[in-house]
């Protein structure tokens, strides 16, 4: 077995999984870990893991490896190499030890969650280096990993048909006859992990939202686990369908074996976060663009975290007096599936205007119904919801904001009231919702023809003379008023 169709280094969870997926799907894999033991523990271990994890044969086409040289020397040409190893200098540390082992046309692939701008970066360097570079996002968890994932790579055009048959064939599918991979052709340099970043604030967005519905639920009508065991799985046989809702659904099954207590109520309260979320509200800001949900829910992530200090505020600081909700429940319980759907909508259209301004800044050309198509399966905000997404976009390749499709404006306008009730109902209550409200502030931020932006532009004119333009003047052209002389003070 010296040539095999492709190499992978790294063998934490993600990594062995995929190695698993590629074997099980009849590729014969190469792998190597920096700790020997990690690959030969692996290794040895494939006989004892059940049938439905290590197909038939599949051991016999993985190989551990204890040297780069043998590793690479064990591949095919054009050799094909991913890395799952953690994202930053890690990735780079392994890029340096394989390039002098690599010849001209070899493929490197990074399968990890690496910041985009590092993948940029990499693209020119191994181009320089004369190899081909991939940069991939892969999500779905562990599962998917071993199941099939959503794949978005991005890169280097050339190196694409080396990679596409076996990325398509482990990857999820969806479609009417399950035949659609769920794992296609990105974009140049890090427009594959920009997209997996994407999605990871969308991801932050939609954990968020559900957060908040769950937490409204409990808060003003008091339903037991049993309960939101009850909704959510009525919601993911409706529109809200999708892996987050389904994976909520059960938490709320689930007892802790030491204390018998549900043991999503022995959760300490404080988020944790590897960042995906927060480059994306970052890159945001630095494009301008107003991708506010996510930014919101990273923040509610940091303050989770400020637990100490919010125990301490809490014996201090006041809410309203009465917290109880006195309306007709059924109904609420609807509201607030409105309100998740409504908003759920509003973060999608942030992150598609985001990627629309990311495509522009980058020259890339990304195919947002492409896009949806890639994250309906497999990765961890995959949804009937995202099919409705691909639809907008196959109808209206351009569509400046899925806000503006037909079938998401006749959705928000049928959720509005409930949407608007659940604000206004869990802002008198003294709930905090900052992802609900900022899905609502931004749809009537995004709908309203005229803001508040005049006075801003007159203050800024006032103390720094940085000019502002007319509503009587063509566009860019600026004026300026001595706004002291100018003022009529009584
Ligand atoms: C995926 C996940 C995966 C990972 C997140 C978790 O798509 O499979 O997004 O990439 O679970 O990075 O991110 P946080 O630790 O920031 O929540």
């Amino acid at each position: 077995m010296s040539q095999h169709d492709i190499g992978l280094v790294g063998l934490a969870v993600m990594g062995q999984n995929l190695v698993l997926n590629m074997a099980n799907n009849g590729f014969s894999v190469a792998v190597y870990n920096r700790t020997t033991d990690t690959t030969d523990k692996f290794v040895g271990g494939l006989k004892d893991e059940p049938a439905d994890k290590v197909h038939a044969g599949t051991t016999d086409r993985i190989k551990g490896y204890h040297t780069l040289e043998e590793f690479v020397g064990s591949l095919k040409a054009p050799r094909r190499v991913m890395i799952m190893v953690k994202a930053g200098a890690p990735v780079d540390g392994v890029i340096e030890q394989l390039k002098p082992l690599l010849s001209p046309g070899d493929i490197i692939i990074d399968g990890g969650n690496s910041d985009y701008a590092d993948t940029n970066r990499r693209d020119a360097d191994i181009k320089a280096a004369g190899l081909r570079f991939i940069g991939t996002g892969v999500s779905g968890g562990e599962e998917g990993a071993l199941k099939g994932p959503s794949i978005m790579p991005g890169g280097h055009v050339e190196a694409w048909p080396f990679v596409k048959d076996i990325f398509q064939k482990i990857s999820a599918k969806v479609g009417p006859n399950n035949d659609i991979p769920c794992c296609d052709w990105v974009g140049e340099a890090g427009a594959g992990h920009y997209v997996k970043m994407v999605h990871n604030g969308i991801e932050y967005g939609d954990m968020q939202l559900i957060c908040e519905a769950y937490f409204i639920l409990k808060n003003t009508l008091g339903l037991t686990n049993d309960e939101l065991y009850k909704v959510f799985k009525s919601w993911n046989e409706g529109e809200l369908e999708s892996y987050l809702i389904e994976i909520s659904r059960d938490i709320f099954t689930v007892k802790d074996k030491e204390s018998g207590e549900y043991l999503v109520d022995m959760i300490l309260d404080t988020a944790g976060q590897k960042g995906t979320g927060k480059w994306m509200s970052q890159h945001a800001l630095d494009l301008g663009v107003p991708t506010t949900l996510i930014t919101e829910a990273v923040y509610a992530r940091c303050l989770s975290a400020q637990k100490d200090a919010r125990v301490r505020a809490s014996a201090v600081l006041k809410g309203p007096a009465d917290a109880k909700f006195t309306g007709d429940k059924t109904q609420f319980i609807e509201d607030v599936r409105q309100a998740l759907y409504a908003s759920k909508l509003c973060s999608y259209a942030q992150g598609y205007v985001q990627l629309d301004a990311a495509a522009k800044e980058f020259k890339w050309k990304l195919n947002n119904g492409n896009i949806a198509l890639l994250w309906r399966g497999g990765c961890i905000i995959r949804s009937r919801f995202l099919g409705d997404i691909k639809a907008a976009f196959d109808k209206n390749p351009q569509l400046e904001n899925l806000l503006l499709d037909d079938f998401f404006r006749a959705a928000i306008d049928k959720a509005q009231p409930s949407w608007r009730r659940v604000i206004s109902t869990s802002v008198q209550l003294g709930l905090p919702i900052p992802v609900f409200s900022a899905a609502l502030s931004y749809y009537d931020g995004y709908r309203n023809g005229r803001l508040p932006a005049n006075l801003l532009q007159a203050q800024r004119d006032y103390f720094g003379a940085h000019t502002y333009e007319r509503t009587d003047k063509p566009r860019g052209q600026m004026s300026h008023t001595d706004w002291i002389r100018e003022r009529n003070l009584t």
